[in-house]
C-alpha cells in the first residue's frame, strides 16, 4: 500500500500549527503554538498581531514538526495548508509558507477547508470510521450540522443564524469577568454552578429546521446580569455559567437528535472547538446511545484548531487528485 506524508500548515486564526500526518490517519507530529497570551491582554484576537505571531513563528513550527516526525523536506510527499475561512491576514501567512515550500520542493500543494479539517479530526483516533456520517461542527466561528456524504462531499443541513456557539461562550465569559478565551473558562466555571439555578431560552427547534440561534440567549444573560446589578443583587457567576452552559448544549443536542431521527445514520461525529466540552460530549454520548448511533468525538487537542487535522482533511483530496494550482489565495469566507 502506497505511504503518502502529508506536512499540513494550519494559520486561520491564533494558532500557528504543522503537523506531518502519514495516510490521513496517523500523526507523526502535531505541533501548536497558541498566541493565547498575547491575545489576553486585548480580551480577544487581534486580527493584525495575530498575523505577525504567526509571520514570526511560522518556520520554527514548520521545523518542529519535521523534527518530531524524524524527517525532513524530502521525507514529504505533499503539502497542505487552511486557505480559509478565517483571519484574512493570519491564513495568508500559512498559504505563502506551503506555497513556497511545495514550489521549492516540487510537491503538490493542497488548499483545505478549515471545517472540512475540523470534521476529519474525527478520522485520526477512530480509523474504523468512514462517511456516510452526520457531524455537528462547534467553534470560534461556525455552529454547522453536516451530513457528511461522502470523503469532500458534505451537505449542510443547518447553521447559526447569528452568533456561533463558541462566540456566544467567549462574549458571555467577558460579561461575568471570565476574560479570554472564555469557552474553557466557562467550562471550569459551571462545574461549580447549578444548570438549573436561571431558566434562560434554549434557542428552540422548530420542525424540520435545522439552523441555529445563540444572539437571544447571549442578550438573557446580558440582561440577567444588569438586572441584578439595578437591583444590587450578587450575581452567582458559577450558577450563570452552568446555566448558560446547560442552555447552549441543550440546543446543541436537540439539533443533533432531530438529524438522527430524520436520517437515520448510524454514527453521528463532533468537532470544533466547543467539541472539547465536557458537558457538551457527555449530552451527545447520551444523545447517541438513546438512539443507538454510534459516536465519535476527537480527543480535546485535536477539536481545537490544530494541522493534523487539515493533514486528515487533505489526504483524501490527494487521492482524488484533487491538488491546488499556484494561485491558491487566502479566502476568509470560503463555503464548505
Ligand atoms: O475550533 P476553534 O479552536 O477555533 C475556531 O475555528 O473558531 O474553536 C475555538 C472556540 C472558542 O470560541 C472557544 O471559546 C471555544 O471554541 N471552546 C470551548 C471550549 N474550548 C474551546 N467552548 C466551550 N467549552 C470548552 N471547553
Ligand atoms: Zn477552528
Amino acid at each position: 500500500k502506497e505511504i503518502r506524508r502529508i506536512l499540513a500548515v494550519e494559520s486561520s486564526c491564533d494558532e500557528t500549527a504543522a503537523a506531518i500526518v502519514v495516510d490521513g490517519r496517523k500523526v507523526l507530529s502535531n505541533v501548536i503554538s497558541t498566541q493565547i497570551p498575547i491575545h489576553t491582554l486585548y480580551g480577544g484576537v487581534v486580527p493584525e498581531i495575530a498575523s505577525r505571531a504567526h509571520t514570526e513563528r511560522i518556520n520554527q513550527v514548520i521545523a518542529q514538526a519535521l523534527k518530531e516526525a524524524d524527517t525532513d523536506l524530502d521525507g514529504v510527499d505533499a503539502v497542505a495548508v487552511t486557505y480559509g475561512p478565517g483571519l484574512v491576514g493570519a491564513l495568508l501567512v500559512g498559504v505563502s509558507a506551503a506555497k513556497a515550500i511545495a514550489y521549492a520542493k516540487g510537491l503538490p500543494l493542497l488548499g483545505v477547508h478549515h471545517i472540512e479539517g475540523h470534521i476529519s479530526a474525527n478520522y485520526i483516533e477512530n480509523p474504523d470510521l468512514e462517511p456516510p456520517f452526520l457531524c455537528l461542527v462547534v467553534s470560534g466561528g461556525h455552529t454547522h450540522l453536516v451530513r457528511v456524504r461522502d470523503y469532500g462531499d458534505y451537505e449542510i443541513l443547518g447553521m447559526t443564524r447569528d452568533d456561533a456557539a463558541g462566540e456566544a461562550f467567549d462574549k458571555v465569559a467577558r460579561a461575568i469577568g471570565l476574560g479570554y478565551p472564555g469557552g474553557p473558562k466557562v467550562e471550569r466555571e459551571a462545574r461549580e454552578g447549578n444548570p438549573d439555578a436561571i431558566a434562560f431560552p434554549r434557542a428552540h427547534v422548530n420542525d424540520g429546521v435545522y439552523d441555529f440561534s445563540f444572539s437571544g440567549l447571549k442578550s438573557a444573560v446580558l440582561n440577567y446580569l444588569n438586572q441584578m446589578q439595578m437591583r444590587g443583587e450578587a450575581v452567582n457567576r458559577a450558577d450563570v455559567a452552568a446555566s448558560f452552559q446547560k442552555a447552549v448544549v441543550g440546543a446543541l443536542v436537540d439539533h443533533a437528535e432531530m438529524a438522527m431521527e430524520e436520517f437515520h445514520l448510524k454514527k453521528m461525529a463532533i468537532a470544533g472547538g466547543v467539541a472539547s466540552n465536557g458537558a457538551f460530549r457527555e449530552a451527545m454520548q447520551a444523545a447517541c446511545d438513546r438512539h443507538g448511533v454510534k459516536f465519535y468525538r476527537p480527543s480535546p487537542i485535536l477539536c481545537t484548531d490544530n494541522a493534523a487535522m487539515i493533514g486528515a482533511a487533505a489526504y483524501y483530496d490527494f487521492a482524488r487528485g484533487a491538488v491546488s494550482g499556484w494561485d491558491l489565495n487566502a479566502v476568509p469566507g470560503l463555503k464548505l
